[in-house]
């Protein structure tokens, strides 16, 4: 393969100011005081003059008609002002059915009688209080035709879906690997499977819609306000700037809130039947069904490695579901194109029709899922070999990308290990299980798993703007939804715009700022925070000229030398004696205030040219009670290579965040399915089982230095959804290192254990 690491300049502006000042500190939260005293206002806290309350029904069958709703005995009851359904709800001007374009997820919008899923909105009442509106939906008492639900991923017969999440080839190959398996020393094949997990922030879809004419202003969770307000003027038939969508704070999104949902679209519908303000707020268990989940996977894996212990081939195969209506298809597989060289690879995807919605992106969406399944199966080789699962990674992880022959454009993966595993302390590791107990006799296992996640960008744009009182303001419509968004954003924008952090005023969370692109894909820093970085060197560059230019300027003929943005003032490159501050340039010049623009998006060449990922290594502890085989977690390291990071405290947040899900994933997490009824059995927080505060260990995570120069200026990568990876497998190893016992069927339950 030819290298084509060298001379692949970067396209994008060059970091222009000294960065550290604001870049790179702990800042605590910048909303922290507004969230803690209540005062941060999200969706529902808001109730314009006049508002009515929706409540939607939804479907207790599967899959059928609706045939009877008794909607004389909702209307009937006190309070109730309307009952929508598909007779009177409004004419839209797309249908809810139209594929517009592969992230157009097909919405059910009352469009008919039929039923496609279990919780599925058949009608939304409207009342003057959410009581009488409760009320209302009880008393319409559905009838249905039912037909036999279809659940499970044995259910109907599978297809080759034509691309897996957002686009990819359904299948991949490198190298011969039947061949592979056959030259090898040792095989394993195994199959693993994962639940379904449904979307569960703890802040509910809720909208609060008003219209005025044909003007649409709301408030709703969004982690992607330009395509919320583009997908609604489809559906409405109206301009996109005609749609006002505010959304300052999210009480999480994981996925769920990328794309709008059915049901934050009824909101919308009723508030155009009623001609007034509408509030719709999803209760819990409507949560399972409409606004999407991580579908479950059957994986199966074949590993193959010579005498020396080294891979000869990797073939995963995935399983999985998506609905009877719609594509969504998890991407399981695509993990085991980046982690681990071999000679030969595949990876490929099967699914089956079921009657659920259609399931969605669930944060690291099929690197979460295939994680846990190939970090168990490199386990079960690396022991089935003889050889310490850290030694088995560290001489068969990947320096180039084994699918695309690509490099990485940076790789700090060994440091993670090396790092991880000091801080751990994994050396001295049994190497065969259940041979370490603690004092109380508990059996304690020791796992390990590799992390990670692709560095993506998406388009983002930022105006700013430097002032003649000092102070200078950032203008994007970025999306806070408790990743601290807002904080490492405006620290980004102090830094380019060469201002104190108190100096500055950042503006974000509402549709009629610039485009932030999608606040998913661990992108949101990186893409946002390009824009931002883009819009603060044009205004300087802006300013720049302007007092260059003035022969009263001590700066005047800085010329080439150039000049550094800091503290509110300019300085002279070369000679940092010779400064202005940017009141008197723009006092002099007759100016209140100078503006520029940025834009961010990943850089092509680059692209091309590199495999881009974070990287990291987790380490687990599990004592296990061997009469009971009760389950804690106690002790978890990861150590991740993520690129520049913008706030330490913001980014151990979300890295421990991840991890707590790889615990879920591993023992807690899972929907069940009732067979007979293709409804959730546990839609419910008390049955769906996600880790409270005594399920979760010791956290540590070492941020591991990187310098990525290819990714984007500023060297970002992502850390919303790497913890996620690594940490699952980590646990599931540690729970056979405990105990011996292989489980392949996640969550690890104890009923699976014992
Ligand atoms: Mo994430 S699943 O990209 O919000």
């Amino acid at each position: 393969m030819p290298d084509r690491t060298a001379d692949i300049a970067l396209t994008q502006a060059p970091a222009h100011v000294r960065h550290g000042s604001n870049i790179g500190q702990s800042f605590v939260r910048r909303e922290g005081v507004l969230k803690v005293t209540g005062a941060a206002r999200y969706a529902a806290d808001n109730h314009p003059p006049g508002m009515l309350y929706a409540v939607v029904a939804v479907s207790s069958i599967a899959r059928g008609r609706v045939s009877f709703l008794d909607i004389a005995a909702a209307k009937a009851h006190p309070g109730v002002v309307e009952v929508m359904t598909p007779a009177n709800r409004p004419a839209l001007v797309t249908a809810p059915d139209a594929k517009t374009n592969p992230f157009a997820f097909r919405l059910d919008l009352l469009q008919s009688d039929r039923v496609r899923y279990a919780h599925q909105p058949i009608a939304v009442v409207i009342a003057e209080t959410l009581e009488a509106a409760t009320e209302g939906a009880i008393l319409l008492a559905p009838r249905y035709e039912i037909e036999p639900a279809r659940v499970g991923l044995d259910s109907t017969e599978s297809f080759v879906p034509p691309v897996v999440g957002p686009g990819h080839p359904t299948e991949a190959r490198r190298g011969d690997v039947e061949a592979g398996l056959a030259a090898a020393t040792k095989q394993i094949a195994a199959s693993y499977e994962t639940a379904a997990q449904y979307h569960n922030p703890m802040e509910p879809h809720a909208i609060v819609a008003a219209w005025d004419g044909d003007n649409l202003v709301i408030d709703t969770p969004s982690q992607g306000l330009a395509w919320a307000q583009g997908r609604l003027a489809e559906l409405f038939g109206i301009a996109p700037d005609k749609i006002h969508i505010r959304s300052p704070f999210l009480g999480g999104g994981f996925g769920c809130k990328g794309l709008i949902a059915g049901p934050q679209v009824l909101g919308v519908m009723a508030a155009r039947l009623v001609g007034k303000p509408v509030k719709l707020v999803l209760r819990r268990e409507q949560m399972f069904g409409p606004v999407g989940h991580r579908a479950p996977t059957r994986q199966t894996l074949r590993i193959g490695v010579d005498g020396d212990g080294n891979l000869t081939a990797l073939d995963h195969h995935t399983k999985t579901t998506s609905s009877s209506f719609d594509d969504f298809f998890e991407p399981a597989s695509d993990i085991s194109h980046t982690l681990y060289k071999s000679p030969a690879i595949a990876t490929s995807h099967e699914a089956v029709r079921v009657d659920t919605g259609t399931p969605l992106f669930m944060r690291a969406p099929g690197e979460a899922t295939g994680s846990i399944a190939l970090e168990s199966a490199i386990d079960e080789m690396a022991h089935a070999c003889g050889i310490d699962p850290l030694a088995f990674r560290l001489q068969n992880y990947a320096e180039v990308e084994p699918i695309s022959g690509r490099p990485f454009s940076s790789k700090a993966l060994r440091e993670c290990y090396l790092q991880g595993a000091e801080r751990f302390g994994w050396q001295g590791r049994p190497l065969a299980p259940r041979q370490m107990r603690d004092r109380d006799g508990l059996l304690v296992g020791w796992g390990l798993g590799t992390a990670t996640f692709p560095a993506f960008m998406f388009e983002a744009h930022a105006k700013a703007a430097l002032r003649r009182d000092g102070t200078g303001v950032m203008e994007i419509g970025a999306h806070e939804m408790g990743q601290g968004a807002l904080t490492a954003l405006a620290q980004i924008a102090a830094d380019g715009l060469g201002l104190d952090l108190d100096r500055l005023e950042f503006k974000s969370g509402s549709s009629d700022l610039p485009d932030a692109g999608i606040a998913g894909g661990s992108a949101h820093t990186a893409t946002a925070g390009s824009a931002i970085h883009n819009a603060g060197a044009d205004v300087v560059a802006r300013l720049a000229a302007v007092a260059t230019n003035d022969s009263r300027s001590p700066l005047f003929g800085a010329g080439n030398a150039g000049v550094i943005a800091r503290d509110g003032r300019l300085f002279r490159r070369d000679d940092e004696s010779r400064s202005e501050s940017y009141t008197d340039i723009l006092s002099r010049a007759g100016l209140a205030e100078i503006e520029g623009r940025g834009k961010g998006a990943s850089d092509p060449a680059a692209q091309s040219a590199y495999a881009m990922h974070a990287h990291g290594a987790v380490f687990a502890e599990i004592k296990i009670d061997p009469e009971l085989g009760q389950m804690r977690v106690t002790r978890v390291v990861g150590a991740f290579a993520a690129g520049r990071i913008i706030n330490p405290r913001m980014v151990r947040s979300q890295l421990y965040g991840g991890m707590i899900w790889g615990v879920s994933f591993a023992l807690h997490e899972q929907t069940v399915m009732d067979a007979r009824s293709g409804r959730p059995m546990n839609a419910n927080f008390a049955e769906y089982h996600i880790p409270v505060n005594a399920d979760v260990p010791a956290l540590d995570a070492i941020m591991v230095e990187e310098r990525d120069p290819h990714v984007n200026a500023l060297g970002i990568k992502g850390v919303g959804e790497i913890g996620i990876t690594g940490t699952a497998g980590a646990v599931a190893n540690a729970v056979w290192h405990a105990t011996g016992v292989r489980v392949r069927k996640f969550p690890i339950t104890l009923d699976r254990l014992m």
